[in-house]
């Protein structure tokens, strides 16, 4: 229901708030003056509590999508050009007392001026008449979505690949400044799912397969939200939002919403340290996983959402619900059997705002309960009081709607430049037989492929409309190079002859092709030099990437494998939201990059790195497979290698894959040496220092991610075949050696025991990094909390 509306809504409209003035300062970790302290709004909150009424709280709790407000034919579409329609917008503020509201009107991004123009209008109204600001929210995932001329970066899945906190941190602070400079204050961002099923059509939205650096990453863009002190007074940050708690993208099926079945040791060990991390840095909201645990909505697990987040995590910010989940509980999980009974379920599992989003439903049956003595009034109180005091830490009593004076960072060359360096560092060289690349730039290249000419696919979803579809946005990818554009201007038209061979259809499902035309594309290769084929997957967001198959196409694979007969070096240019299985035409292929989804200057960046301008330095994220039954991570059980290329029953090996986790080539090569450790013996939580010297021995500048693994040899819960515990970006000259140092302790080392609690027990492990190993003993078994 929630994605046939929000399709034929095609909408999702991206507001602001338009705050105090924003300077023209460099987004950085300076926090702005805070308004007033913690102890000054817990009065101002309990103050006006106090005051409220049932149905003022109920209404706090309410979120709508903005088309419920809008002049239009219905809730789910609105008029273009867009118009509040103040007889629904006074209703839903007066007879309602909604205190949020969400989204885009039909799909389509609008300009800064008609967001600041819109979010007054609301302002105004909810001053006027409840004297309580509304908190306006969007998903500005990789950018400020639905804002016309917003910066945009690789989607998480690219910003994983680049190892590099500090940029990902960068790209949320510029997130930060160009929503609020939208008036938005409120970001649903970022997923701290984990990807660990490439079946999952949101794998793109994920940092990836790995704990840590899922964690890692979601803690640099908390920061990078929120500034690292997670003052929301300041003007050039937002409230962050982390989803989809619990375990969301861990479906048995693969495919989105559908159950899960986890148990709780693995729950514990692989789901929920990324959500403690970002809990730990101080994100203010969470968004719940839509989906089922165990056969139990996520949304009405009293369990998971307070026994766990608030009670063990210690959450203490705003819990929102996923678009009409609530509703959910009873149209499709079959668990409440009315909506009432629904509403009961989740508010008193521990939800505070209903993303409701589309009637008022959730507010009459709310005020019933509370009357009606099944909700109790202290839970309301307690949902309520965290509403308004996010709403007053972000200033917004102060200054519902301020105007900025001065966004001229907004979409500059400057953002647009860091936007440009993370593609850079996000693109991973995964195959180079004999060097062929770098190649030059005097090279006579064919493009094909239906990635090569789309600025849709190098953006993926969430951007200007929720599918990623440009069709009411395509003005705003103009002036951005897709990669056959980024080919002309480096190599000159003349040198580039471009026949797509397969297309997709951009009017049909994501995963339609047609113009199939395979022959005219192996004619094309006659007098070129080399074929780079761009091939992957169009644009989807959540159940509607939904695949039956996770071979890549077989159009696509017929005209990578028709293109190899021609004899010309094939390079194969992967653009996807997540590995789609090319073993058939990696053979083929000399060299293999892939882009994942790159945003608006990944054209530019893949052909940088092609000539050589720029040397590669991502890692993938993710376990690339081979085999649709060969699913696993890098993180697998011994005996989940059982049947090896190498062998059958080698315990030792590893199964096979098409690349491994956090695997990338560059165009030098970085000697390891020198591995030692501060000592060989440690007693539970003792600190050590893992050393190592890494140096450049090849012909030109590069970047390289040193990785540190443990590996437990013998536990009592079957160890992990390694496990990811720190990483660096270090950027090495030709030559140049540096030594780089890691300080870990026992609790690094830990694993969830079958009791649930993490234990570092005693015996034997390695440590390695960068294809060097050493041993470390634990010397005592240790507990922790
Ligand atoms: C998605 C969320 C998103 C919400 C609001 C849902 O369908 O699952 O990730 O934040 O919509 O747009």
């Amino acid at each position: 229901m929630k994605t046939t509306s929000k399709l034929i809504l095609l909408a999702v409209l991206s507001f602001s708030f338009l705050f105090s003035s924003c300077n023209n300062e460099e987004p950085s970790d300076n926090i702005g003056e805070a308004v007033v302290t913690t102890g000054e709004i817990d009065k101002k909150v309990e103050k006006l509590l106090s005051k409220m009424t049932l149905e003022d709280k109920v209404g706090q709790m309410t979120q709508i999508t903005i088309d419920v407000i809008t002049k239009g034919e219905s809730v789910y579409v609105s008029d273009d050009p867009l118009e509040l329609d103040s007889k629904l917008l006074e209703e839903a503020i007066t007879k309602y007392k909604v205190g949020s509201i969400l989204n885009t009107a039909n799909n389509k991004a609008r300009t800064v001026e008609k967001w600041n123009e819109i979010i007054k209008q609301i302002q105004d109204v909810a001053i006027d008449k409840i004297g309580v600001p509304v908190l306006y929210g969007v998903d500005a995932i990789h950018g400020t979505t639905y804002t016309a001329g917003a910066t945009f970066f690789p989607q998480q899945i690219g910003m994983a690949a680049t190892w590099n906190i500090d940029l990902n941190m960068k790209g949320a602070e510029i997130s930060a400044y160009e929503t609020r400079a939208s008036s938005i204050p409120w970001n649903f961002s970022p997923v701290l799912d984990m990807g660990r099923d490439p079946r999952w059509p949101r794998i793109w939205e994920t940092y990836g397969e790995d704990v840590y650096l899922v964690s890692q990453m979601g803690k640099a863009a908390i920061d990078g939200y929120e500034g690292v002190n997670n003052d929301l007074s300041n003007p050039n940050k937002v409230a962050s939002c982390i989803k989809h708690f619990l375990a969301y993208g861990a479906e048995k099926s693969g495919k989105d919403r559908t159950p899960s079945y986890i148990p709780e040791i693995q729950l514990r060990e692989y789901y929920l340290p990324s959500y403690k991390a970002a809990i730990d840095a101080g994100a203010h909201t969470v968004m719940i996983n839509s989906g089922l645990i165990n056969g139990v909505p996520v949304h009405a697990d009293y369990n998971l959402l307070t026994n766990l987040l608030r009670e063990e995590l210690g959450f203490e910010g705003v819990v929102v619900t996923d678009w009409a989940d609530i509703e959910n509980i009873h149209n499709r999980d079959k668990v409440a059997e009315s909506q009432k009974e629904a509403v009961k379920l989740a508010i008193n599992a521990g939800i505070d705002m209903a993303m409701v989003p589309y009637n008022f439903n959730f507010t009459t049956n709310l005020i019933e309960l509370v009357k009606e003595k099944e909700v109790p009034m202290s839970r309301i109180d307690d949902a309520v009081r965290r509403i308004l005091k996010l709403k007053y830490e972000l200033g917004l009593f102060e200054n519902p709607y301020p105007i900025l004076s001065d966004k001229s960072d907004f979409g500059s060359e400057k953002f647009e430049n860091a936007a440009y360096l993370a593609a850079s560092e996000s693109i991973t060289l995964l195959k180079n037989d004999s060097s062929l690349l770098p190649i030059s730039k005097e090279s006579k290249l064919l493009v094909c492929g239906p990635n090569a000419n789309s600025m849709r696919t190098l953006n993926g979803g969430w951007t200007y409309s929720w599918q990623g579809d440009l069709a009411n946005n395509k003005e705003f990818t103009s002036k951005y190079n897709t990669i056959l554009e980024a080919v002309q201007n480096k190599f000159g038209n003349e040198n580039v002859k471009y026949v797509a061979g397969v297309e997709y259809k951009d009017d049909g499902a994501f995963w339609e092709e047609k113009n199939i035309d395979i022959k005219a594309a192996v004619n094309a290769a006659k007098n070129v030099d080399y074929i780079l084929l761009c091939l992957g997957e169009n644009t989807y967001t959540e159940t509607i990437g939904n695949i039956n198959d996770i071979n890549i196409s077989e159009n696509q694979e017929e005209l990578a494998l028709e293109l190899s007969k021609t004899g010309k070096p094939i390079i194969l240019i992967l653009n996807e939201g997540r590995p789609r299985l090319i073993r058939n035409i990696d053979p083929v292929s000399k060299a293999v990059v892939q882009t994942y989804l790159p945003g608006n200057f990944g054209g530019d960046a893949l052909v940088d790195i092609l000539v050589g301008e720029i040397n590669p330095s991502g890692k993938l994220p993710y376990t690339y497979p081979m085999y649709p039954n060969g699913l696993g991570t890098y993180d697998h059980k011994p005996s989940e290698a059982t049947e090896t290329m190498e062998g059958i029953y080698d315990y030792n090996s590893s199964f096979p894959v098409q690349y491994q986790f956090g695997y990338g080539l560059s165009y030098t090569d970085f000697e390891y040496s020198n591995l030692r450790l501060s000592q060989k013996e440690i007693n539970g939580n003792d600190t050590f220092t893992v050393s190592i010297d890494v140096k450049n021995i090849g012909e030109r500048e590069g970047k390289e991610v040193v990785q540190l693994y443990t590996k437990d040899m013998y536990a009592s819960v079957s160890p992990d075949n390694k496990r990811l515990r720190r990483f660096k970006k270090i950027s090495l000259t030709r030559g140049e050696s540096k030594t780089v140092e890691f300080t870990l302790s026992g609790r690094d080392l830990a694993f969830v025991g079958v009791d649930m609690k993490y234990v570092v027990e005693k015996g034997d492990f390695k440590i390695l990094v960068g294809g060097k190993s050493e041993k470390l003993k634990v010397l005592n078994t240790l507990k922790f909390n």
